[in-house]
Parts: structure tokens; C-alpha cells; sequence
């Protein structure tokens, strides 16, 4: 998802008022994280129009130059607060999930609205369709327009994608950017779009039992590590030019954490549906060593790529939403892959305290920041820059609080196959009474087993009197 820089152009700089933080988190305090939670989901939503009368429902304000975010950014919104809402069970926004993911849903039911088509990349369409695989998964109902179930939104994604590939030359089996010729990003191998299908092929692959994605999704890592979009030291970069050959050698270098994220997420779908596969492993491993070592530095999410002291604040609103969505990475990840929780819980937990700790901005005194190691940043002339007050660092900030309390949610293969729509609740409740032992209630690392479980009753029982508002 990366844009050209020039949004920096229309930041504004802010300093950073010197007031206590307005919300303190414990982070080994379940209902402080909830809590801290609610409040940070609070602003985020005051930044949501769509559902307001005249508004477009789905979508955050833009895109540019009608407001700061691009379509996709809507995707990301709901994958946060589906989230949110599993980990707490506050239904406080469940018609405005369903009725924003539905709205865009598209005429063929794929994420593919006319409205957006035009300028759409290969990138939005698979987070949109990641949301709908996360209400699939949270028992979400569809609203009357998807009666196939979100599964089905998804799954037409995916069956679209792979047509969109290139097919021949050195770039065989890639995916552009963008879709269509005419467009900017067309020319551009973008490790987003590609990432994450990867990561939604893997992710239905294992709810809905179908192996063609499986090696659908195997066959993208694949063509990421031939073409030089990841190394074998697990460096992932941004993209390649698909003009010519694809040569490693020419590839944009840039590393982003939303990409190691998604092709975590991926990696750790495939090695519990290839029953820990070494090669899986190594991959979920190297990646993993890679992301903590490049984007935790002191156990706190940085964006290297623009964040960097000295060289200037450069991330732009896309940038901004990086961490969130890494965050929400690494926490599917160690939910998957059990063996990575020892790595990954601390690090979300130090990570989701400094940027609680950024909380103190706005109004409110409460609006959070992207920048969480400093706690602000330095324009390349020296002058403290802030990420701007908005949607994008609520949704980072929602995220790592996420992330850290849905640590002990277990996800096994589905046993009873794919449901067509919402009705994966049950795997849920199987798996969560299987693990119950858990004791101490005020530590998040143990509240998994019975708060999922409850959380998954109230939640998805709620979900469906919902419903009926539609
Ligand atoms: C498309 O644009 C129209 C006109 O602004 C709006 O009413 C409608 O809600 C939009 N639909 C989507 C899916 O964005
Ligand atoms: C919460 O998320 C987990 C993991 O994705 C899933 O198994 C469970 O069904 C979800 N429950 C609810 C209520 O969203
Ligand atoms: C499995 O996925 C492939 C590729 O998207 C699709 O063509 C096929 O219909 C899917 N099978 C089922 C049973 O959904
Ligand atoms: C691949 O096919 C396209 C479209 O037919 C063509 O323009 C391009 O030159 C081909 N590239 C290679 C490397 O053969």
C-alpha cells in the first residue's frame, strides 16, 4: 500500500502538548487493556462518517484529496475492530461493522464496488476480503446483500486474483499493484498485493479445507522469494518494476512491517495445515527473527523506513497503519504457531505500552500517535514532527491493544470444514474448552481459555440480534 510520499505534503505539524497520558494501561490486566481499549476505539470511531446520513458507509474520509485515506484503509478498520470486539466483547459496533463491510461488498460480491474499481489495487481488494474472512471467523452475520456468507466474498477474491497474475518471462506468477494498465501502479510489483493474497489464500485454505488454495498460496511465497521480494536473510522489500525481467537485483529494497507481517500470518496458516513442515518452520522462524530484530527495536514498533531520527518523519497515512497491522500480524501469528508466543507476547506487550503511553493528543487529550518509540519525530530539517491526529493511529494503537488480549485464543484447523457463512463460532467454543486450565483472571496471558469462550458466546449470540437492525 504504499502511496507516493506526497501526502507529507499536506501534514500538519503539531507539537506534542506536555500533559499526562490520559490513558494508562496495565498490560498484564485484562480489564485494563479492555478499558484502555474501549477509549482508544472510542476516538477511532469519531473519525468514522459513514454512518451518517449522505455518507458512504465502509470507508474512512478520503480518498485524497476528499479526506487522508485511500479505500483500503476501510479493510484494515474493520479487521480492527472485528477484533476488538472478539477480544473484548463489546458489541458497541457491530451494525456499523456489518453494515460498512457489507456496504462494500460490490455488485459481484467481491470487493470490487464500481465507485472503487478504477484506482483499486491488487493489495485492497485481498484486505478487504482478510475482513470478511475475520467475520467469517468471528461469527459475524452477513447482512441480507451477502447472503453467501462472508466466506463467499472471500473466496471470490481469491478466485479472481490468480487470473490477474503475470505469466509470462521472469515475473511469472507475480501480481501487480495495481489492475489496470492505465493505472500508475500497474507497472509495479508490489509485495503487499502479494503478501497478502498469500496471507488470504493460506487463511481460507485452512477454513475452508480447500488444498488448491493451499498450493495457490505456497506457489506465491514462492514466486516472492524467485523474484528477489524476499532473501534468504527474510529481508522483504517493497516491490519490483514489472516493465522488464524480474531481476533480485533491482528490486526497491524499502522494507515496510506490514509485509513480514503478512507473510507471517501466511507462513503460520501453512505450517499448521502442513503439520509443522521444516520448510514452513524455517520460514515462520526467519521471518519472525527478522521483523522482531528490524521493526521492535527496545521492544517498541517502528516504521524504519520513515521514522528513522535524522533522516526525517516521512510516513504518510498508509505508513501509519503499518504497525497496527503488524502488530495484528504477530499476535495471528503466535495464535497459530504456539511455539513463536515466547518471542512475540513480551514484545506486544512493551510495543502496546509506548503507544498507550502516546495517547494524550487532541481535545480529549487522549488522541493517539504513530510514533511510539519517542513519542514524536523530527522533520529532516530538525523540526518536531507528530503523525497526525486520525484514524490511522487509533487503528495502530487499537491493534497492539488487541493483539495482546487475544494472546490466548488457540486456533486449530476448522474440524467441521468450511461454513458458508458466519457460523465458525463453534470452533471457537471447541477449542477454547479444551484449554480451560488457565488460572490467574488478571493476566491477559492466561485469560485466553475462558474469556474466549465466553467472549465467543456473547459476542456471536449478539452478532445475531444484530443482525436484525437490517
Ligand atoms: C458510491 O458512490 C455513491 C455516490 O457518492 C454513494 O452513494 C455510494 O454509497 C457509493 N458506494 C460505495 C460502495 O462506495
Ligand atoms: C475470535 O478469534 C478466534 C481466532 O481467530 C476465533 O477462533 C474465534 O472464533 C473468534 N471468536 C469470536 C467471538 O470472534
Ligand atoms: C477452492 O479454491 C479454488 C481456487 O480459488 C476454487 O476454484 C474452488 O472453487 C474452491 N473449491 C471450493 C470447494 O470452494
Ligand atoms: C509477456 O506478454 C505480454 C503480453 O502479451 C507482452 O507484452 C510481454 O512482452 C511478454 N513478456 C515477456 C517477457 O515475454
Amino acid at each position: 500500500m504504499v502511496r507516493p510520499l506526497n501526502s507529507i505534503l499536506g501534514r500538519v505539524l503539531l507539537s506534542v502538548p506536555a500533559v499526562l497520558a490520559a490513558i494508562e494501561v496495565d498490560v498484564n490486566n485484562e480489564d485494563s487493556i479492555k478499558k484502555a481499549a474501549a477509549l482508544v476505539a472510542e476516538d477511532l470511531m469519531s473519525f468514522y462518517e459513514g454512518d451518517k446520513p449522505g455518507e458512504v458507509p465502509g470507508i474512512l474520509p478520503g480518498p485524497p484529496p476528499n479526506g487522508d485515506y485511500y479505500w483500503g484503509s476501510g479493510g484494515f478498520l474493520w479487521n480492527t475492530l472485528i477484533d476488538y470486539g472478539n477480544a473484548t466483547g463489546d458489541i458497541k459496533y457491530v451494525d456499523s461493522i456489518v453494515k460498512g463491510l457489507g456496504w462494500q461488498v460490490g455488485q459481484n460480491h467481491d470487493f470490487m464496488p464500481t465507485n472503487w474499481t478504477v484506482g483499486m489495487g491488487n493489495d485492497e481488494q485481498a484486505i478487504w476480503a482478510s475482513a470478511a474472512l475475520t467475520a467469517a471467523n468471528s461469527g459475524l452475520p452477513g447482512p441480507p446483500s451477502v447472503e453467501s456468507g462472508w466466506l463467499s466474498v472471500a473466496q471470490n477474491v481469491l478466485a479472481e486474483q490468480p487470473l490477474r497474475r503475470i505469466n509470462n518471462g521472469t515475473c511469472e506468477g507475480a501480481l501487480r499493484w495495481q489492475l489496470f494498465p492505465s493505472s500508475n501502479g500497474y507497472g509495479y510489483i508490489q509485495t503487499t498485493s502479494n503478501a497478502a493474497f498469500f496471507a488470504l489464500a493460506a487463511g481460507m485454505a485452512q477454513e475452508t479445507k480447500n488444498d488448491t488454495l493451499a498450493k495457490q498460496a505456497a506457489s506465491s511465497y514462492d514466486v516472492m522469494a524467485k523474484i528477489g521480494l524476499i532473501d534468504d536473510k527474510f529481508n522483504v522489500f517493497d516491490g519490483t518494476q514489472a516493465a522488464n525481467e524480474c531481476n533480485p537485483k533491482t528490486v526497491n529494497r524499502l522494507q515496510f512491517s506490514s509485509n513480514p507481517g503478512l507473510l507471517l500470518t501466511g507462513a503460520a496458516y501453512m505450517l499448521q495445515q502442513t503439520n509443522n513442515d521444516e520448510t514452513w518452520k524455517k520460514r515462520v522462524d526467519g521471518l519472525l527473527d527478522h521483523t522482531l530484530e528490524t521493526f521492535f527495536p527496545d521492544g517498541v514498533a517502528f516504521e524504519v523506513a520513515c521514522e528513522m531520527p535524522g533522516s526525517g518523519y516521512t510516513c504518510n497515512v498508509d505508513m501509519e497503519q503499518y504497525k497496527g497491522m503488524l502488530h495484528r500480524s504477530l499476535g495471528q501469528t503466535m495464535r497459530l504457531a504456539p511455539h513463536t508466543k515466547d518471542k512475540i507476547l513480551p514484545v506486544l506487550r512493551t510495543s502496546a505500552v509506548a503507544a498507550v503511553k502516546t495517547c494524550t493528543g487532541g481535545k480529549n487529550q487522549r488522541l493517539c500517535s504513530s510514533l511510539w518509540v519517542t513519542g514524536k519525530g523530527q522533520t529532516s530539517e530538525g523540526n518536531e514532527a507528530a503523525s497526525k491526529d486520525g484514524a490511522a493511529a487509533q487503528m495502530g494503537v487499537l491493534s497492539a491493544l488487541n493483539s495482546v488480549l487475544m494472546a490466548n485464543v488457540i486456533v486449530k484447523p476448522a474440524t467441521t470444514g468450511g461454513s458458508g457463512s458466519g457460523g465458525s463460532a463453534d470452533g471457537g467454543k471447541g477449542q477454547g474448552a479444551s484449554d480451560s486450565s488457565g488460572g490467574n483472571k488478571d493476566t491477559p496471558g492466561n485469560m485466553g481459555a475462558s474469556a474466549a469462550v465466553s467472549s465467543t458466546v456473547l459476542f456471536g449470540g449478539l452478532f445475531f440480534s444484530a443482525m436484525t437492525f437490517f
